[in-house]
């Protein structure tokens, strides 16, 4: 019998993948590095039953235009932004992510993220590292208290709520806002909710994990940096084009706001000359949220697993469509 045939846009680990060769013929783009051309991708898509993608792959209109045999498409991320699913939803294709696998990996990196540009990590590291470090010094990269402050959350999904519970270790107060209330949240950590403005204005870290749709797009730009206080700092683990990096550049800048952690950017890779990483008050990381490898692990387990309940006439156990 031919078995169905799966595309996987990186390389991934064999060890991960093996199992599943029983019930699928899989191929893989040979490099774990380079993303892959839109024209392998095409072909591929061409000719797949499933395809596991990466966030950095445009699974587009056109490209599923031409997937006449495809039935799903797994992403290997919690955020599907990189997907057209009205194309998808048009042609019967099902869309799964990799939720909850992943979130407390994503709050330990977000609440690391906020921890490192608050007392100046990176900074303090690269000073000793350069030789810089000749005397102690009372001020010597002083940064600033993280406890007994309040945090702002924008987007409280499951990784905004394990982000809250991170907080309350650290006798946080936390306001949250999203789309729709979660009364369980308010009730189970003390967390308050915020009109949006109002929690800019009292945060002292604004963190934001909202997913990227079209009302979030740019939902931080030069309106948002003002209202929020000149000591506070901006957190972001979501999707870079959430935020308008250039009235983000010109808040730090003016020090209209004290300072940023960055997990994702509006267009990654980020180049080595963005005005941003010349920013000393700015910590920027490769978007590894989610970066384990026990995570990147059940991740990848997930897609699979997602793949075959598929490929076998049943719904996935993560189905965004
Ligand atoms: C996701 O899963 O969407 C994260 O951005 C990956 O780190």
């Amino acid at each position: 019998m031919v078995k169905p045939y799966l595309f996987v846009t990186r390389k991934l680990p064999e060890e991960i993948i093996r199992p599943f060769r029983r019930h699928f013929d899989i191929q893989m783009w040979p490099y774990e590095e380079k993303p892959i051309n839109r024209e392998t991708l095409e072909k591929e898509a061409r000719r797949a039953d499933a395809i596991l993608t990466m966030l950095s792959d445009q699974v587009d209109r056109s490209l599923l235009g031409q997937a006449e045999n495809l039935k799903i498409i797994a992403n290997l991320a919690v955020g599907y932004d990189n997907i057209d699913l009205s194309a998808a939803r048009d042609r019967g294709i099902t869309v799964s992510n990799t939720p909850d696998v992943l979130t407390e990996t994503t709050a330990d990196l977000t609440f690391a993220l906020l921890m490192a540009t608050a007392r100046r990590i990176v900074e303090a590291d690269s000073f000793i590292k350069k030789g810089q470090w000749n005397n102690w010094a009372p001020f010597l990269m002083a940064g600033t208290d993280v406890h007994h402050k309040t945090l702002g959350i924008v987007g409280m999904g499951r990784i905004g709520e394990a982000v809250a519970r991170r907080a309350r270790g650290f006798s946080m107060d936390v306001l949250y806002h999203n789309r729709t209330r979660h009364l369980q949240a308010e009730e189970s950590l003390g967390v308050q909710y915020a009109e949006f403005e109002f929690l800019l204005e009292q945060a002292d870290y604004v963190v934001c994990l909202a997913p990227l749709t079209e009302e979030t797009k740019h939902m931080f730009g030069e309106k948002a940096f003002s209202r929020m206080k000149k000591s506070a700092f901006f957190i972001n683990a979501s999707r870079g084009k959430n935020v308008d990096e250039q009235a983000l550049y010109q808040a730090l800048i003016r020090e209209e706001i004290a300072g940023a952690g960055l997990d994702v950017f509006e267009d990654e890779p980020i180049d080595s000359s963005h005005p941003l990483l010349t920013l000393q008050q700015v910590t920027c990381l490769p978007h590894i949220g989610s970066a384990t490898i026990e995570t990147r692990k059940r991740m990848i387990e997930l897609c699979l697993e997602n793949i075959a309940l598929v490929l076998s006439g049943k719904k996935a156990k993560t189905f965004v469509i």
